[in-house]
């Protein structure tokens, strides 16, 4: 059976997570990379889903205390170097976007690392965004057209991007209603799902239902049906 899904993901609620049990709110990112690695499981054995975009750290997360932050860059590179095997067992194919080279020597070398070693993995695609902003995405994107002679097309923006796939499914855990400079571009017919549930808690089952709503909506793409 053909894969077409693109599903993405704005991760939200880890640190009202760990709050909420009176833990520090890194805990909720050490929970919330377990539910990472279980979604991602989950999406390569689902016979629909071609491509998981992950939103793991955008280029305004740098605002937050520097503490969770050097916190989030250790625990991206722990997870990645953990679970390389995972992902070649589960033959998925890691490619990060975002501009990386805001990253530590160290980390920029394990992504690189794991995005080679999986590159022969055909069974799901995971994005993970890494100091990614769609803003930034564009402005990159331009910055590479710019010399350019003839018009640019859809086509060649698309293509200039680090996502170059238009997303079909696009769900948002914690609460909030917003899309915070994730995907702007590749959005733009995507099916929106806003649940309250906080990413910690969030599991294969409720992804199972999102799923299933998303297979019910009449998608016109602007046209009729
Ligand atoms: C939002 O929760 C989450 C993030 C800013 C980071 C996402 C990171 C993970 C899911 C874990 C690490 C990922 C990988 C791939 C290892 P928040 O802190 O904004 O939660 P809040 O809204 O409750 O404060």
């Amino acid at each position: 059976m053909n894969k077409t899904y693109h599903v993405a993901m704005i991760m939200d609620g880890n640190g009202r997570w760990a709050e909420a049990r009176g833990e520090k709110r890194v805990n909720g990112h050490e929970e919330g990379a377990r539910v990472v690695r279980d979604i991602t499981t989950f999406c390569s054995n689902h016979p629909d889903i071609e491509r998981l975009t992950l939103y793991a750290f955008s280029t305004e997360n740098w605002k937050r205390p520097r503490l969770e932050v050097e916190f989030l860059m250790k625990l991206l590179e722990r997870y990645l170097k953990n679970e390389l095997q995972t992902y070649i067992n589960n033959n998925v194919r890691f490619e990060p976007i975002g501009d990386i080279r805001a990253f530590s020597k160290s980390l920029q070398k394990t992504i690189k690392e794991v995005e080679e070693k999986t590159a022969h993995c055909d069974g799901l695609v995971q994005n993970l965004a890494l100091n990614y902003g769609s803003h930034d995405e564009i402005l990159r994107a331009i910055n590479i057209l710019k010399s350019e002679k003839e018009d640019i097309t859809e086509e060649m923006f698309s293509n200039a991007l680090d996502c170059k796939h238009q997303v079909d499914i696009m769900i948002r855990t914690g609460g909030d209603h917003r899309i915070s400079n994730f995907l702007l571009w590749q959005i733009s017919y995507a099916e929106l799902f806003f649940i309250d549930t906080l990413w910690p808690d969030f599991t294969a089952d409720e992804l199972s239902g999102i799923l299933a709503d998303f297979k019910t909506r009449d998608r016109r793409f602007g046209g009729l049906n």
